[in-house]
């Protein structure tokens, strides 16, 4: 089969990002983060990660965990990533990605690890700790860093993963001369950040698991309107927007984000609206963003082999900058490279 991606890099700034391949990927996951992705496409040389490396860092069904990654990268070619200009890159495909984070682990001090705020969070809720948990966020460096991205679009979560990877990066310069170049976060706009439909508290989350929670991107229509018709609004009867709760504006948010109307066409149309009507509108707008992913969904399911075909030439196309880089940290270090 032809390949699907010249081997050649071009000269563009590099973007890497990751997401893993457990849970449902949903509403908020699209509006955050795939559909900015897309949109960086054009501009920058861009690397996306499906993360199954990180996802047993917890244990995973085995048969679940295969199904899901596919279905990832099945999604991200789906949601507009473009498999001609962007690499879409199952993580263990790649061994340079566990390669490099072993020669991190040895240059990280244990205390850096021990103070990340999600290991402590994770750790909490587990009886017994696998050291994969506490290694979770070297392995993101080893992602980032072994591309030498520059930029790097993650959720705010994600931050102090970031700064770890720059501290990663600075003291092993700093130890074995420059090697690393150093990315920057970028967080996604204000608006970009979806609630959970029954807690507009919190963010929408793949690991939540209550039904009523989030909008998968693979929810059919009627499952998408029964969810928004359920969803936490507040105590007033119609919409007001200078007096409204977390729920009713993050509805708001998310008609926007998929309908593209600007703050003038939304204050024309919603103030006055009663809740009913709210949510049978938001959920008219959600179905109909969703529908053109969903059906480009089912086409690419349909073809394993074209799918898997995209991810060996993405790994392919990656692995001798990946290989380069572990090549050269390793020179660094004093391993054996000959
Ligand atoms: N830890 C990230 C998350 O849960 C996923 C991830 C793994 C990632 N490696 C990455 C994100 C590298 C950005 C870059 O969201």
């Amino acid at each position: 089969m032809k390949r699907v991606l010249p081997i050649q890099f071009s000269m563009k700034p590099r973007v890497l990002s990751g997401i893993q391949p457990t849970g449902s990927l949903h509403i908020g996951n699209y509006l955050g983060a795939l559909k900015n992705w897309v949109r960086m496409q054009h501009d920058y040389e861009c690397v996306f990660c499906i993360v199954d490396l990180h996802a047993i860092t917890v244990y995973q069904d085995p048969a679940e965990l295969r199904q899901k990654i596919q279905q990832t990268a099945a999604i991200f070619l789906a949601a507009g990533i473009d498999p001609k200009i962007s690499s879409v890159v199952v993580q263990s495909t790649v061994a340079a990605h566990a390669e490099l984070c072993w020669l991190l682990t040895c240059a990280t001090p244990l205390g850096w690890l021990e103070r990340m705020t999600q290991f402590k969070d994770k750790a909490a809720k587990q009886e017994s700790i696998g050291d994969g948990l506490l290694q979770y966020p070297v392995l993101m460096a080893a992602d980032i860093l072994l591309y030498k991205a520059n930029a790097v679009p993650v959720g705010d979560d994600q931050s102090q993963h970031l700064e770890l990877t720059r501290d990663i990066a600075q003291s092993f310069n700093a130890r074995y001369g420059d090697t690393f170049v150093m990315p920057e976060t970028r967080l996604p706009s204000v608006g970009a950040r979806i609630m959970g439909l029954d807690d507009p508290t919190k963010k929408m989350s793949k690991s939540e698991t209550g039904s009523g929670h989030a909008i998968s991107l693979l929810d059919p229509p009627s499952v998408i309107r029964k969810k928004v018709m359920r969803a936490t609004t507040d105590s007033n009867p119609a919409v007001d927007l200078e007096n409204m709760g977390p729920g009713v504006q993050n509805l708001l948010a998310i008609h926007q984000a998929f309908t593209g109307w600007s703050d003038g066409q939304m204050k024309a149309h919603f103030p006055g609206m009663r809740y009913g009507d709210l949510k049978k509108t938001v959920a008219e707008a959600v179905v109909a963003g969703l529908e053109p992913i969903q059906q480009r969904y089912n086409e690419i399911a349909a073809d394993p082999t074209y799918l898997k075909q995209v991810l060996r030439d993405a790994a392919d196309r990656v692995s001798p900058i990946a290989n380069d880089t572990v090549r050269t940290v390793k020179q660094r270090m004093g391993i054996y490279t000959e």
